[in-house]
């Protein structure tokens, strides 16, 4: 980050005090929310808006349809990240990066990533409406593909921005259809990936504003959570081949069915962290057999394993005693079992500055808050390679997410976004800084 001098310290402070009393139009955000979750609304409950799919692409154009109405410039870069600004406000300088995704898991709820772009974007509609000048340009981002349901490498847009995919050509479907395919119909460009990543030093602080997606805020009676730290995340693709029989004349004795081989592996996964305690959580979400027909012994199975921790050092202890139980399953069925890692996210820890600057955005607003964990990824985790970052949380009513259960009360969403504005305003104090931002990971 560049060391600005006390000048930028003194408007930074000075855009703070006389903005305190500024909020966000509560209405327009929850009106807002609602016609974006139209969009890939799913017959069967849920949103179902896939990462670069037609329906994320739709929600884009939604998204360039606000800020055009607004007298904001948007803009997609070839990955599909769709940043939005206020127009004469492009600085050579560091900006303060705000916002979220746009794509949802498969028949997901309508918040997850959505509310902290739309809440983003109304914090910058406000800030432009009110003209108020910032020392820091804000830049609001939705990042394409944050979940990996369809094609399969999530945090696509966060990890393209920062320059840490190494491969960003080679991502597939689960069928191997190549992200270049989809990109061609999402709004992207598969040719000009290279243009993608922000040069170092281009990021002064990000700030997520998302719901919780557990329970804990609403147990609590609490509005608002501060996020100290998020879970790195570890994915398994487990391939289980067996051999297809004959379900009426293959003896019990003689079978190598991979499907009763990967039901081993579930139990085993869940008890590495329910009863075992190695990990905070480990999950399998995915599995598809085949054939998958009634009278034929299952020959190959395919199905994931993720575990996650806030400690480097159990995420990686969780993996391995993922990979021992898959050994200990191969040789006790007859099954080949193959374990191959296809993400592994890190944990972080939000900058301790930010958290304060969120504290005291709160605290403005006479709205109590937590620090607390989260459990979710976010692209805040990717971002933090690169800048300080800063997430708020608010409640998850049944802390229901990724399902269409997923709700959130609407004074909680509009505290929320207050809160995220004034955090941007108090960012800028905080960015302006002539000893520069403390963005250590304590
Ligand atoms: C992100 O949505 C996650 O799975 O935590
Ligand atoms: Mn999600
Ligand atoms: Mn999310």
């Amino acid at each position: 980050m560049s060391q600005p001098n006390l000048k930028a310290r003194e408007s930074g402070g000075l855009v703070l005090d006389s903005h305190a009393g500024l909020r966000i139009d509560g209405a327009r955000l929850i009106d807002s929310l609602d016609r974006l979750g139209e969009i890939g609304a799913d017959p069967a409950g849920g949103v179902t808006r896939l990462g670069l799919s037609a329906e994320e692409h739709a929600a884009r154009v939604f998204l360039g349809d606000l800020c055009a109405a607004a007298g904001l410039e948007a803009e997609t870069d070839p990955a599909g990240n769709l940043f939005a600004r206020r127009p004469g406000t492009r600085r050579a300088k560091p900006v303060l990066l705000v916002g979220s995704h746009v794509d949802t898991v498969v028949r997901g709820g309508r918040l997850d990533g959505a509310y902290g772009v739309l809440a983003a974007l109304e914090t910058l509609r406000v800030l432009h409406e009110h003209r108020v000048s910032l020392p820091v340009e804000m830049v609001v981002v939705a990042f394409a593909n944050e979940e990996g349901a369809l094609v399969q490498t999530p945090f696509w847009g966060s990890r393209m921005l920062c320059g840490s995919l190494a491969n960003p050509l080679g991502a597939t479907d689960r069928t191997g259809r190549p992200v270049g395919a989809y990109l061609a119909t999402a709004g992207g460009a598969p040719d000009r990936l290279a243009d993608v990543a922000w040069p170092p030093g281009s990021v002064a602080a990000f700030i997520e504003l998302h719901i919780e997606q557990g329970p804990s805020l609403e147990r609590q009676g609490v509005p608002v959570g501060v996020v100290e730290g998020i879970v790195g995340r570890t994915i398994l693709d487990i391939g289980v081949t067996g051999e297809a029989q004959h379900a009426g004349t293959t003896p019990m004795a003689d079978r190598r069915d991979a499907l009763t081989a990967a039901a081993e592996i579930v139990l085993a996964v869940r008890r590495i962290a329910a009863e075992d305690r190695v990990c905070a959580t480990a999950t399998t979400g995915f599995i598809e057999a085949a054939p998958n027909v009634t009278n034929t012994v299952p020959g190959v199975v395919r199905l994931s394993a993720e575990v996650r921790d806030t400690d480097p050092a159990r995420q990686a202890r969780g993996e391995d005693v993922v990979r021992e139980q898959c050994a200990r399953v191969a040789a006790a069925s007859g099954c080949r079992v193959e374990v191959t890692a296809t993400m592994r996210s890190r944990p972080v820890s939000t900058a301790p500055a930010l958290r304060g600057v969120i504290r005291e955005a709160a605290d403005r607003l006479g709205l109590p808050h937590l620090t607390m964990p989260s459990g979710a990824g976010h692209d805040a985790q990717i971002v933090a390679r690169i800048a300080p970052v800063g997430m708020i949380f608010v409640p998850s009513r049944r802390g229901i997410s990724h399902a269409p259960g997923e709700d959130t009360g609407p004074g909680d969403l509009v505290n929320g976004a207050n809160v995220l504005l004034q955090a941007v305003l108090g960012a800028q104090a905080e960015l302006s800084r002539p000893d520069g931002h403390d963005s250590s990971s304590g």
